[in-house]
C-alpha cells in the first residue's frame, strides 16, 4: 500500500511533463496555485526531445543542404562535400539541450515541484492522487497529460535498426542510402522530405489515395507533384503487406509489388499513452485508449482533467499548450482567483503546419468540410504564388486557397509553398475572428513578402484582384 498519504498539499498534480503538462503547470503556478508535476523522463516530453524541435532542426539542416546544392540557379556555385548525420544530430541535440535547460529553469523559478518517477492515477475516498514509487501525491485536482507514442501496424515489428519509428530516426549517426516511409501523414512526409534533401532514396507508402490525407486534396496534389520533382517516390492507395527485415535491409510487400530499402520508417500515427497509467482502473472513461472529456477537458471523474494528445483530436504541441493554459485558468476561475472563465480550445481554430519542402500550412475548414456544413453556399479562391514577388525570388511554387461562406466569413485557409508556415499566424486570425474577405482586403500587406499572397488572395476574393489573373 502506498504510504505517506497527505491531504491535498497541492492544488494541482499533473501526470506528465510534456507540452500539455508543463503548460498547465506554468500557468497554474503563475495564478498562485500549488503545483506538483510527475514525469518519468525529461520535462518537455515528445515535442522537445523526440518530436517538433529535433525534427525541425533536421529539416533545417536539410534546407541548408538544398540551398547549397541549388545555389547555382541564383548564381552561387557551391558543392556539398559531405553530409554528416552525427553532426546534424549533435546540432539538433544542442538546440534541444538549450531549450530543456531554459524550461527546467522556468519550472523551478515558478516553484513547481517536479517529481521524477512513473506515476499512476489513483482515486480513493479522499479524491484523486498520483502514486509515484509508493508515495501518494495528492491534489485537489489531477491533470492527466501522458501524451502519445508512435504506433505501428500489426505484423510490422520495430527493431530500432531496420524497422524504425521517428524516435529511432532522430538517433541515427549514419543515414541509410535508401528508405521506405510507411505512412504519408505529417511525420512521413517530413522525414521523406528531410532524408531526400540529405541524399537518401525515399519511397513513401500511403494506404489512402493521397499524401497528407488530412489536408485539403489540392494541397495533396501539389505536394505529390513537388515530391515527384524532388525524386521522392510515392506509392498511394496501398496498405502495407508483409514486411521482412534482414541483415542488409528490409523488404515490404505493397499492392502486389515488393519494395526493398535499407530501412523502413513506420509513421502511421500516434496512439494515446494511457496503458499502465491506472486510468482504466480508476474508472476514467476511455475510447480506443483516448481519454473522453467534455469541452472544458473534464473527464468523467470529479476533479480529474486531461490535456494534450490523450484527448481525441489534433495531436499538436500547441494544442497541448492551449489545453494546459485553459485547464489552469478554468481551475483558477473555479477558485475565484480570476474573474473571467477561459474559452474552451476548439480544434478548428488550431493552425497546422507540416514542415516538408514545400511547406504546408492550414487553419479552419477544408472545402469539403465547409460544403458539409453550408452546402452550395461556399466559395473558394486559389491564389497562385506565381503572382507573388517574394515567392518568385525564392523560386518556390504553391498557392493560397481560401474557403469562405458565400457573403460570409473566411472559413478555411490552405497554403503550400516554401516558408508558408510563417503565414499561418495571420490566417488563424482571419478564420478565428470570422473575418470577411472585404475586411482583410482593407489591410495593407508589406511588399515584397510572402504574406502579401494572403492579402492578394483576399483582395481577389473581395472582387478586386491586383496581381492575380481573373
Ligand atoms: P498521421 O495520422 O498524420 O499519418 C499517418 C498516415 O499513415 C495516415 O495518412 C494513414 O493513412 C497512414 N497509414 C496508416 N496505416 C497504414 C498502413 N498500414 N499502410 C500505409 N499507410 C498507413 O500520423 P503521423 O504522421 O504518424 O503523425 C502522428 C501525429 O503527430 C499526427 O497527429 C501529427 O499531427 C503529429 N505531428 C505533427 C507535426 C507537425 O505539426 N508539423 C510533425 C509530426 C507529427
Amino acid at each position: 500500500m502506498p504510504s505517506n498519504t497527505t491531504t491535498a498539499p497541492y492544488d494541482l498534480v499533473i501526470l506528465g511533463a510534456g507540452s500539455g503538462g508543463y503548460a498547465t503547470a506554468l500557468r497554474a503556478a503563475q495564478l498562485g496555485l500549488r503545483v506538483a508535476m510527475v514525469e518519468r523522463d525529461l520535462v518537455g516530453g515528445t515535442c522537445l526531445h523526440r518530436g517538433c524541435i529535433p525534427t525541425k532542426a533536421v529539416l533545417h539542416a536539410a534546407e541548408v543542404a538544398d540551398s547549397a546544392r541549388e545555389g547555382a540557379q541564383f548564381g552561387i556555385h557551391a558543392t556539398v562535400d559531405r553530409i554528416d548525420a552525427a553532426e546534424i544530430r549533435s546540432y539538433a541535440e544542442k538546440v534541444v539541450g538549450r531549450l530543456h535547460k531554459g524550461l527546467t529553469g522556468l519550472v523551478d523559478s515558478r516553484g513547481i515541484e517536479a517529481i521524477t518517477g512513473t506515476g499512476r492515477l489513483v482515486v480513493d475516498a479522499d479524491g484523486p492522487a498520483v502514486e509515484v514509487d509508493g508515495r501518494l501525491v495528492r491534489g485537489e485536482h489531477v491533470v492527466l497529460a501522458t501524451g502519445s507514442y508512435a504506433r505501428t501496424v500489426p505484423g510490422v515489428e520495430t527493431d530500432g535498426v531496420r524497422v524504425i519509428t521517428s524516435d529511432h530516426a532522430l538517433k541515427l549517426d549514419t543515414l541509410p542510402a535508401s528508405a521506405i516511409v510507411l505512412g504519408g501523414g505529417v511525420i512521413g512526409v517530413e522525414f521523406a522530405s528531410a532524408w531526400r534533401s540529405l541524399g537518401v532514396e525515399v519511397t513513401v507508402v500511403e494506404a489512402l489515395d493521397r499524401l497528407v490525407p488530412a489536408e485539403d486534396p489540392e494541397i495533396s496534389t501539389a505536394l505529390s507533384r513537388a515530391f515527384r520533382k524532388r525524386g521522392i517516390t510515392s506509392v498511394l492507395g496501398a496498405p502495407v503487406g508483409r514486411v521482412e527485415a534482414g541483415d542488409d535491409g528490409v523488404s515490404v510487400q505493397v499492392g502486389g509489388k515488393e519494395l526493398t530499402a535499407e530501412v523502413l520508417l513506420v509513421a502511421v500515427g500516434r496512439g494515446p499513452s494511457t496503458d499502465e497509467t491506472g486510468f482504466a482502473e480508476a474508472g476514467v472513461q476511455l475510447d480506443r485508449g483516448f481519454v473522453v472529456t467534455d469541452e472544458r477537458l473534464r473527464t468523467n471523474l470529479d476533479s480529474v482533467r486531461a490535456v494534450g494528445d490523450i484527448v481525441p483530436g489534433l495531436q499538436l504541441a500547441h494544442r497541448g499548450f492551449a489545453h494546459g493554459i485553459f485547464v489552469a485558468e478554468d481551475i483558477a476561475h473555479g477558485r475565484g482567483l480570476i474573474d473571467r472563465a477561459p474559452t474552451p480550445v476548439r480544434d478548428v481554430e488550431i493552425p497546422r503546419v507540416t514542415y516538408c519542402e514545400p511547406e504546408i500550412a492550414s487553419v479552419g475548414l477544408s472545402e469539403a468540410a465547409a460544403r458539409d456544413l453550408h452546402g452550395d453556399a461556399v466559395e473558394t479562391l486559389t491564389y497562385d504564388l506565381g503572382g507573388n514577388g517574394k515567392s518568385q525570388i525564392l523560386r518556390t511554387q504553391g498557392f493560397v486557397k481560401l474557403v469562405r461562406q458565400v457573403d460570409g466569413p473566411v472559413l478555411g485557409v490552405h497554403m503550400v509553398g516554401a516558408r508558408v508556415g510563417e503565414l499561418v499566424g495571420e490566417a488563424q486570425l482571419i478564420t478565428g475572428w470570422d473575418a470577411h474577405p472585404e475586411d482583410v482586403a482593407g489591410l495593407v500587406h508589406a511588399h515584397p513578402t510572402q504574406n502579401e499572397a494572403l492579402g492578394e488572395a483576399h483582395l481577389a476574393l473581395a472582387g478586386k484582384p491586383l496581381h492575380a489573373h481573373a
